[in-house]
């Protein structure tokens, strides 16, 4: 299966309580839209950088956020590390997509299977949104999601080149934990039980997108959060 072209035939997977993988969520149209908004996010009003590590290293991956500015380990409202200006908001589109999303994952009310107690759909308001962006050779490294300071679950969204994507257990970076490809349109939710769990992205397969996603090369990743903050 890795490397396969264009795979289309992958099912829903749940990889722990709380933690589903929806392959193939948002079409084409979708994937190109998003893939334009992000050309556009990417340029300003904060331009897409790579994360500088507390160690001095930076990043393979490069970043741009809405809503809040990250860099490790912390959020906040000016981009410090990249000239000081405030990122730009996240747009309403995005977060009735987080909903969806949500409602996809969790389900929704009067839907069977609908599981509340993971996170309400209605209640999923993401202030913040990662947008990553993977060239050939770019990877990220296992870690958890935990900057923020709400439980609310972190919706990510894959449009471009397959991913090996690993996720694994709340208390250790190593195993046990799972290796699934994220496509392009690929849709995974964690939250409930699993939203801490450690996760990393050891590689990208590169010219495994289909280009009516609207991405020729690499990978995006945009990731959807409730910071807690205010
Ligand atoms: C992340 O962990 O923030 C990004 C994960 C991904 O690129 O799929
Ligand atoms: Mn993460």
């Amino acid at each position: 299966m890795t490397g396969s072209l264009f795979p289309r035939d992958r099912d829903r997977a749940e990889l722990g309580t709380g933690a589903v993988h929806v392959p193939g969520w948002l079409d084409f149209d979708a994937q190109r839209g998003i893939v334009e908004a992000c050309r556009q996010w990417a340029i300003g009003p904060v331009p897409m950088r790579a994360a500088v590590l507390p160690g001095g290293h930076p990043m393979s991956v490069q970043t741009v956020c809405l809503g809040w500015h990250w860099q490790p380990y912390k959020y906040t409202r000016t981009a410090d590390d990249v000239g000081g200006g405030r990122v730009a908001e996240v747009p309403d589109w995005l977060i009735t997509l987080g909903r969806r999303a949500l409602a996809e994952a969790y389900g929704a009310p009067g839907q069977p299977g609908y599981a509340p107690e993971l996170w309400k759909p209605e209640d999923y308001t993401p202030d913040t949104a990662l947008i990553n962006y993977y060239a050939h050779g770019a990877h990220m490294g296992m870690h958890q999601d935990k900057d923020e300071k709400s439980s609310a679950p972190v919706v990510s969204l894959s449009i471009g080149d397959t991913c090996i994507f690993r996720f694994g257990n709340t208390s250790t970076r190593t195993k046990p934990y799972t290796d699934i490809e994220l496509g392009s349109g690929d849709l995974f939710v964690f939250g409930g039980p699993s939203r801490f769990a450690y996760h990393g992205v050891p590689k990208t397969l590169p010219g495994t997108a289909d280009p009516d996603c609207g991405l020729a090369q690499g990978r995006i990743n945009i990731t959807l959060r409730m910071t807690g903050m205010s």
